[in-house]
């Protein structure tokens, strides 16, 4: 059936190209339709059904499928054999990288390198492009408060601005300015939105944001994705403020298209659109289909109650034929800015484009950065390796090569990985002897049977080196936990090690952040890795030896206990504030003391309000200070920027990176504001005993917000600013915005 209704108000909409206004004008309403759906591929063979389903015209994208031939065969068949001879998106999860894996994204932010996180960004897309992916289902950009959530290991953080600098990184990287360009891939923005608040953790939980929150901590990287030109937004699979994101339509209309003006298209997350009748939203898939799409969402990922109803849904005319072709429309322009109807969908040849030395320089590097060392008791890194004899190699992630990549690797190959241990024993000169103990089959194994073996290693040895921490299936997608100590009975080999009385460096592997409490007194130094991939061990032996100066800053604050969760930098000061004069732990209240015994402010009675390390932390094997914050004037108008400079000073004995951070505070406002906010960050190279000035601006933009009429908009009065190498930092300056 043709439906030409409306076809004016789309053919002369401006929005579209010559080619996609003519493709509408001749697709018939099934062809149309079928640009919205995306379906499942086979896995590296096409069956007769889904070749006749692309045939027929039914299929806009294929999810899932990554073998070169099968890709091309899909291609030719939608190009050459179908009707209208429109190519497919070849959507895939290409996360932290396709063969060559980077750190999880987690990791990746604790490098606080943009120009690193978008070359990994752009490595992955040139080795998922060769075997004809043309659609990657990232930047994840959730802001991320809560450890238990298994996605925050596929996050870049709990900060608004860091998330939205690295998550536009990663457009960039994915996309280049030329998204028709070989070895450029479209981006999808995901998950729209909210994702991250899940209640106690738990993924697909519900989410309930107040307006004021949701606009001012979980939009912005999604503001800032729009802004950068990602093609793609990925609604969400959790309900926010009871209307799940996926038929959510101030979300995807209100906010995504008539406030940000988002030029692409909204792909559901996988079967979102049938699940809302499981939320309790719709009766039937009928009334699914209709929600999702008269929402804003353009087109449904797996399940299939666009293919079965849209039509029905055209013929009652509670869908619009002018909003089809919109959607079609906008599908159609994402095909054509990655140049598919012009070229080869396939550039034939892999071996070109999976790990190319520059990859894995690039992995290594990136791995290097974003490494955190969180303790360092006496400099017991870097390990001497000329004055040391015996290096006591002990864990059960020293040498799993699979474990290093972490979650969401579909197409990695833990054969390539190279591992903490053998990047060691390549490392060290043959002096060294490195002995090796996996002491725990996994990470949650409880027997202790190897631990005499390691014990005995580990007592003969100058230094122990523990590799722990959670494997990779710990973190990720639907595997959350409760519980975030270190899995396992790793902390009780960790207990028994530290009765040896050597030093002991934890090196820790992990997908989230875990609760050290526990451990952290027992042992001496704490490099956190997260999960590095495929050079996790060159980058961690380089750590371990010296041979680089650690450098990464937590993207996320590491509570002491589960129970302090949700806890972050940026929280409100609220009425009664904690401070260390209030603090009091309940076991030093005195029996039968009064009921306001206690300072009666917001704490915990069994452990300190603050984190065990916060957010923006990581030390460094030099020592850096900061001095002289000055700032341009002490009163700006709305017009002027604010000039806030800060001398950084290497005062250790290595030349170092350090991650230089600039918070505000807006004092008073009409709706309140979070105690720190970070506005700004640099990395910088200092050498050893010299110093550097860092200027950053500051404009009315970074002093706006989301006020109680969620206007975006900055009120004059009283800031803090501080500089400093941590959300901690004390170094503070005040100015004032006046109006005029
Ligand atoms: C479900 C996940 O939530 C989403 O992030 C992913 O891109 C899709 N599945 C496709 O695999």
């Amino acid at each position: 059936m043709h439906v030409a209704a409306d076809m004016a108000k789309v053919s002369s909409n401006p929005r579209f190209s010559e080619r996609v206004s003519q493709l509408l004008s001749n697709m018939h309403l099934h062809e149309k339709i079928g640009q919205l759906c995306q379906v499942s591929g086979c896995e590296g063979h096409v069956s007769e059904h889904l070749a006749q389903q692309v045939r027929d015209g039914w299929v806009g994208s294929v999810i899932n499928e990554v073998d070169g031939p099968t890709v091309n065969y899909l291609q030719h068949i939608a190009k050459q054999e179908s009707r209208l001879g429109i190519p497919l998106l070849i959507g895939r999860d290409v996360i932290h990288g396709f063969k060559t894996i980077f750190p999880i994204p987690l990791g990746q932010a604790a490098s606080w390198n943009a120009e690193l996180v978008e070359q990994a960004a752009r490595i992955a897309a040139l080795e998922a492009n060769s075997v004809g992916v043309n659609w990657t289902f990232a930047p994840m950009i959730d802001i991320s408060r809560d450890p238990r959530w298994g996605r925050i290991a596929e996050s870049l953080g709990e900060d608004p601005y860091l998330c939205s600098i690295l998550g536009a990184a990663m457009v960039d990287g994915f996309q280049g300015t030329d998204m028709s360009e070989s070895g450029q891939i479209a981006a999808c923005a995901k998950h729209f939105a909210g994702y991250g608040a899940t209640e106690s953790g738990r993924d697909y939980g519900t989410t309930n944001i107040p307006e004021n929150e949701l606009r001012n901590i979980y939009l912005p990287p999604f503001k800032m994705a729009s802004d950068s030109g990602a093609a793609t937004f990925m609604s969400s699979f959790s309900d926010l403020n009871g209307v799940p994101a996926s038929g959510n339509r101030w979300l995807m209309k209100k906010i995504l298209r008539e406030e940000w003006g988002f030029k692409g298209f909204v792909v559901s997350d996988w079967e979102s659109i049938y699940q809302l009748e499981i939320h309790g939203l719709t009766e039937n898939s009928r009334d699914s289909a209709q929600k999702a799409f008269n929402a804003g969402l353009d087109m449904e990922m797996v399940s299939t109650t666009y293919r079965e109803h849209l039509e029905e849904l055209l013929e009652t005319k509670q869908v619009d034929i002018a909003q089809v072709d919109h959607s079609v429309g906008l599908i159609l322009s994402v095909k054509e800015q990655l140049g598919l109807f012009d070229k080869d969908c396939q550039s034939p040849d892999t071996a070109d484009a999976f790990y190319q030395q520059e990859s894995l320089d690039v992995a290594k590097q990136i791995a290097t950065q974003s490494c955190v060392l969180l303790k360092n008791h006496n400099q017991t890194l870097p390990i001497n390796a000329q004055e040391t004899q015996h290096i006591a190699l002990i864990g059960p992630l020293a040498d799993d090569g699979f474990e290093q990549l972490g979650t969401w690797i579909f197409d990695g190959e833990p054969q390539h990985s190279v591992t903490i241990r053998s990047a060691l024993e390549s490392a060290c000169p043959s002096s060294v002897n490195i002995t090796y103990d996996r002491a725990m089959a996994t990470t949650r194994s409880y027997t202790t049977d190897l631990y005499a073996q390691a014990l005995a290693s580990a007592n003969q040895a100058d230094v122990i080196v523990m590799c722990v921490g959670e494997e990779a299936i710990l973190s990720g997608e639907a595997h959350c936990r409760a519980d975030i100590d270190l899995p396992g009975s790793q902390m009780e080999l960790i207990e028994k090690m530290a009765e040896l009385g050597k030093p002991i460096v934890l090196v820790v592997l992990a997908g989230r952040p875990l609760t050290l409490e526990p451990i952290i007194e027992k042992v001496d130094s704490v490099l956190y890795a997260w999960h590095p991939g495929t050079m996790a061990g060159p980058a961690i032996a380089d750590l371990l030896l010296g041979e680089a100066v650690p450098s990464g800053k937590l993207p996320v604050t590491f509570p002491r206990k589960v129970g302090q969760i949700p806890l972050y930098y940026n929280q409100k000061n609220s009425g009664k504030p904690a401070t260390n004069d209030q603090y009091i732990h309940m076991n030093d209240i005195p029996p039968r003391s009064p009921q306001t015994s206690l300072g009666m402010a917001a704490i915990h009675l069994d452990t300190h309000f603050s984190p065990l390390f916060e957010f923006g932390f990581g030390l460094s094997y030099s020592q850096f200070t900061y001095s002289q914050l000055t700032l341009s004037q002490h009163h700006i108008n709305r017009s002027e920027t604010l000039e806030v400079a800060v001398t950084v000073h290497n005062t250790g004995d290595w030349d170092a990176d350090e991650v230089v951070q600039l918070y505000i505070r807006d004092l008073v406002a009409s709706a309140t504001r979070p105690v720190k906010e970070l506005k700004q960050f640099s990395r910088v190279h200092v050498k050893r005993g010299e110093h550097k000035k860092v200027i950053f601006s500051l404009n009315i933009n970074d002093l706006s917000f989301y006020n109680d009429e969620m206007q975006w908009a900055a009120e004059s009065g009283h800031f803090h600013v501080w500089v400093g190498g941590s959300s901690a930092t004390t170094l503070q300056q005040g100015f004032e915005l006046i109006d005029g």
